[in-house]
């Protein structure tokens, strides 16, 4: 009897289960063991005690710093570490003669001082008692070498689900140059007119090795869930670090960037450049090197291309340019014209279609400019070329 019972429960458990919708909530601002107070997220070390340094170490360490407080928040935080007979030490440090300040920013008020505090020459940390007699609740100086128990605060993670419609622009981690808060989870897309592609250039990087991550998406996340791009945790911008370029470009119109971070450790996060083109706008480059490359690349560049890409260099000076890669449709229905000079009337010295073993290492102008014409035809595409040059 008690046998057949529990099949019957186990069959209804299943049959729930199936017909439950999927889980959407928000994932919660505040990390696991953090205590939402105000707009921020606080942790007690309880029995972990430290010197006042050691405890903003400590808090740095799980992401967060030494905690400050408002007047509207102090009772709560009163409340949260009301189950200590010590003080407890907070971001409240002694900066000048006459000035306190809290180490994550947060205002002080003297009003959050206890009765009678800060008295002359007792210390230049600040911590918070809590008290059952309310004239002796709130800040007291004490010296910064006391192993006390300490407060951690950080920022709520938080941000918006963001569509960027502009031509070309930057996407960023959450509060960048500051620190992203834990437990991000944005989504961030480009979206360009139709016919147009999207490329994304990081060109800075500081987040947790394999834990903290971006994802980058060909179409619109959530319905592009399967053109995962990449998953990138560390650095792109190191190329003998990380498996992926630090340049990505889509096959269409829309980008979607997703960054997550886990609930400890965070850092600076990412910067990165993204434009707009169609394969067939001209591109234009300066300066002493650089690298050109069909459109798309690394992915196969599109039909019906004709673009003109346009270098020019100091005066004085020539333009060398060596393939690292070359492979269009061959036997000329796909081609590439290397020009010596700064337009298409300029002798040509370079005329190439199939495949790398075809090309010369590398073609050099007389000149300081070089201009480059790629076509393709409405059949077969491949991979394109990358052409790095320098001058000489
Ligand atoms: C103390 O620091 C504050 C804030 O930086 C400043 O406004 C004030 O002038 C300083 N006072 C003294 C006496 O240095
Ligand atoms: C982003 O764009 C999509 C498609 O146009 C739209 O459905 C969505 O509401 C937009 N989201 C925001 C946050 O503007
Ligand atoms: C790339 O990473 C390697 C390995 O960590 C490091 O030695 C090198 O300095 C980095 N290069 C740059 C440009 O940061
Ligand atoms: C940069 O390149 C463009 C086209 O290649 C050229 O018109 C322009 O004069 C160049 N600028 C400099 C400073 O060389
Ligand atoms: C380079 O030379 C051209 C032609 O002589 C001249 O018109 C131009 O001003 C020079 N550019 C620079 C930056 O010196
Ligand atoms: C490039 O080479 C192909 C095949 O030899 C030839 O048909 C074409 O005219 C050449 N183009 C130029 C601009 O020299």
């Amino acid at each position: 009897m008690l046998l057949i019972l529990l099949l019957v429960l186990s069959f209804v458990g299943i049959v729930t289960a199936a017909t439950d919708p999927p889980t959407t909530a928000p994932a919660p601002p505040c990390p696991e063991k953090w205590k939402e107070i105000g707009s921020m997220c606080y942790w007690y070390s309880d029995n972990v005690f430290r010197p006042w340094s050691g405890a903003q170490s400590f808090c740095n360490d799980i992401g967060g710093n030494l905690a400050g407080t408002t007047d509207k928040t102090l009772a709560d935080v009163e409340k949260l570490i009301s189950s200590t007979l010590y003080t407890t030490w907070t971001g409240l440090n002694k900066i000048n003669a006459t000035n306190w300040q809290f180490v994550d920013g947060t205002l002080f008020l003297a009003s959050q001082w206890s009765k009678g505090e800060p008295g002359d020459g007792r210390g230049n940390c600040g911590a918070i008692r809590s008290s059952p007699v309310p004239d002796n609740n709130g800040y007291i100086a004490l010296g910064c070498q006391y192993s006390q128990p300490f407060l951690c605060s950080q920022k709520f993670a938080s941000c918006p689900d963001t569509n960027f419609t502009s031509i070309k622009g930057s996407l960023t981690s959450p509060n960048y140059p500051d620190n992203y808060a834990n437990n991000e989870y944005c989504i961030q897309r480009i979206i360009a007119p139709s016919g147009y592609f999207i490329a994304l250039t990081f060109d800075a990087w500081i987040v947790q090795k394999d834990k903290d991550a971006v994802l980058i998406y060909d179409g619109y996340y959530p319905s592009a869930a399967a053109n995962l791009m990449a998953t990138i945790t560390v650095d792109p911008t190191n190329s003998t670090l990380s498996p992926y370029p630090n340049s990505f470009q889509t096959k269409s119109n829309v980008m979607s960037v997703i960054f997550k971070s886990d609930s400890l450790i965070n850092y600076k996060g990412w910067h990165a450049n993204y434009q707009s083109f169609t394969p067939t706008d001209p591109g234009y480059q300066n300066g002493t090197s650089g690298t050109l490359t069909s459109p798309n690349y690394p992915n196969n560049y599109p039909n019906d291309v004709e673009q003109y890409q346009y270098v020019t260099t100091a005066n004085g000076t020539q333009i060398q340019a060596t393939f690292s890669s070359f492979a269009v449709e061959g036997l000329y229905n796909d081609y590439l014209l290397i020009f010596d000079g700064p337009d298409q009337k300029s002798p040509v010295i370079g005329n190439f279609s199939g495949l790398l073993a075809g090309v010369p290492d590398s073609v050099k102008t007389s000149g300081n400019a070089m201009t480059l014409y790629f076509f393709t035809n409405s059949l077969i595409n491949f991979k394109g070329f990358s052409l790095d040059w320098t001058i000489v």
